[in-house]
């Protein structure tokens, strides 16, 4: 049987400086190990992008993270202040905007305090609005501001811009970068794109077999260009981690 040993990151627990510490990770489907003895840390405020090929289990990992699946054997330390934010935006159609970024949250919060979120990703101005008449970057925005509201020491985020089309997911990128410096939360980003993990991430993370089988500090100066010198490199170097042969178009969206 599962062992849940989810429990929030205490001042008791031997690693104070960690954000997220997870020891001996396994989550099975049907028997078959999908995360298998996994080993993570994460430090606080660290913005830190998860690479790995489609169904090596990035996902389930999030969403343990997230607290959403306790069906575990290990032991996850996270913080009790923690959102996450998925690709499908998930907005509850019959709810206006701004009670959607409420949704969930505990206590009473005023109107406010979602409008001031809203506001905070350019969206102030559809807080009354239906989802269904929101665009596809103004409902990922929406996702964030209901992310944000929750003011959480640690941000997952599971391809969040992977429904945008290139123009609206540079601008939410930058908005991410932006967000992410202003709250100095942790950051785990999952996403198909080395690019992307290069542009944003402290560090970037390969899932691979069940466990993280790659892990490198991503020391380039911000803001980043794709292209510079140490970039490439890296771009490479996570391409190989991810077995994904470089051609001389572009391949970086692996997997
Ligand atoms: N609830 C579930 N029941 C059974 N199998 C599951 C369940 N959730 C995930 N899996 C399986 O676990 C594996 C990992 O899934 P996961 O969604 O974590 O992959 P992923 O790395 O996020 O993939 P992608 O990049 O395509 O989103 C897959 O083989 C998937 O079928
Ligand atoms: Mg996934």
């Amino acid at each position: 049987m599962a062992t849940d040993l989810h429990r929030a990151v205490s001042p008791a627990s031997t690693d104070t400086a960690a954000a997220v510490r997870v020891e001996g990770l396994t989550r099975s489907f049907d028997g078959r190990a999908v995360i298998d003895d996994l080993e993570l840390t994460l430090q606080p405020g660290e913005f830190t992008a998860l690479l790995g090929r489609s169904g090596c289990g990035k996902s389930t990992l999030l969403r343990v993270l997230a607290g959403l699946d306790r069906e575990i054997e290990g032991t996850v330390l996270v913080p009790k202040r923690r959102a996450v934010a998925f690709q499908a935006p998930r907005l509850m159609p019959w709810k206006r905007v701004w009670r959607n970024v409420l949704l969930g949250l505990p206590g009473d919060p005023g109107r406010e305090v979602a409008e001031a979120a809203l506001e905070e990703v350019g969206l102030g101005h559809r807080s009354t609005a239906w989802p269904k008449t929101l665009s596809g970057g103004e409902a990922q925005r929406a996702s964030l501001a209901r992310a944000l509201v929750r003011e959480p020491d640690l941000l997952l985020l599971d391809e969040p811009f992977g429904a945008l089309d290139a123009l609206t997911r540079i601008k939410a990128q930058r908005l991410v970068a932006e967000l992410w410096q202003r709250r100095g939360c942790a950051v785990l980003l999952v996403t198909h794109d080395v690019d992307e993990a290069l542009l944003l991430a402290d560090r970037a993370l390969v899932m691979r077999d069940g466990v993280i089988a790659y892990d490198t500090r991503v020391d380039l100066e911000r803001p980043r260009t794709v292209g510079s010198d140490g970039f490439t490199a890296l771009r490479s170097r996570l391409l190989t981690e991810l077995g994904v042969e470089e051609a001389g178009a572009d391949v970086s969206r692996a997997a």
